[in-house]
């Protein structure tokens, strides 16, 4: 854990990739960061996790120089041992956050034991309406008239984690693809701030446990420096204390 170090981010995509695009291009853009000690601390994507081989998420990936690991989760026996592969490769580029950004796959046990409140989801929805893989098309079904995304933490529950950022727009013309088009701009605007949100929360919970470290660190020497003392003392009155005769008379006088 070093505060001043670049923030490493992993996205996880299954699809068309634009806000693994608007998360490069703002890392890029230097309007991703973290709060540190000596000022402000860049962030980068370290990997994109892709669990549809061939999906156009991983080429733009690569088009952009962000290394891929692709896995196709069939290929395993189950999720668990999907998810221990992924750790495998992914734990030693050490991402401090984990960002889903379209990642069409429900998180299990393994990732999240692994990030504990460190992966986030992008849903295209004002949670805790419409969850689910067709929130959308849900939304304009019970005649919505206002939209947008949210940024949540993930945990066991399918979008039910607590939110970080949400970014509400009024769209009245019931139109599926026009939706879609806002709604993308909305997220492509969200995710970067919530992020941004989150590296600040963990830079904050970083400086805590080095705060509390060094009170202990303090503590520990204060008594250290107590004991040292009383022993002095002690050992002190001791020498002081006037030699008796062994006739028990004092040569003290
Ligand atoms: C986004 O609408 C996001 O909210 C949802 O999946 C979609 C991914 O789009 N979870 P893209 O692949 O980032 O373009």
């Amino acid at each position: 854990m070093n505060s001043q170090q670049t923030k490493r981010i992993a996205v996880f995509a299954s699809g068309r990739g634009s806000n693994f695009e608007a998360l490069h291009r703002a890392c890029a853009q230097g309007l991703i960061h973290a709060p540190g000690r000596e000022g402000t601390v860049p962030a980068r994507i370290v990997m994109l996790v892709c669990d549809r081989p061939g999906a156009p998420v991983a080429e733009k990936a690569r088009s952009l120089g962000v290394p891929v690991l692709e896995a196709d989760p069939h290929d395993y026996p189950s999720k668990e041992e999907y998810e221990r592969a992924l750790l495998e490769r992914l734990l030693p580029e050490c991402p401090e956050l984990v960002c889903l950004a379209g990642y069409m796959r429900i998180v299990g046990s393994v990732l999240l034991g692994a990030f504990p409140r460190r992966i986030l989801n992008i849903h295209p929805s004002l949670l805790p309406a419409f969850p689910g893989a067709h929130a959308m098309r849900d939304a304009l079904d019970y005649g919505v008239k206002v939209f947008g995304p949210t940024v949540h933490i993930v945990d066991a529950t399918l979008d039910g984690g607590p939110i970080v950022a949400q970014q509400a727009f009024e769209y009245t013309l019931g139109d599926p693809d026009g939706l879609e088009a806002l709604m993308h701009e909305a997220e492509h605007r969200l995710y970067p701030k919530a992020v941004n949100i989150m590296l600040a929360r963990i830079a904050a919970a970083e400086e805590k446990m080095l705060a509390q470290a060094e009170s202990e660190r303090r503590r520990r020497e204060e008594l250290e420096c107590e004991a040292l003392l009383t022993m002095k003392m002690r050992g002190g009155r001791r020498r002081e204390r006037p030699a008796k005769r062994k006739n028990g008379i004092t040569n003290d006088i």
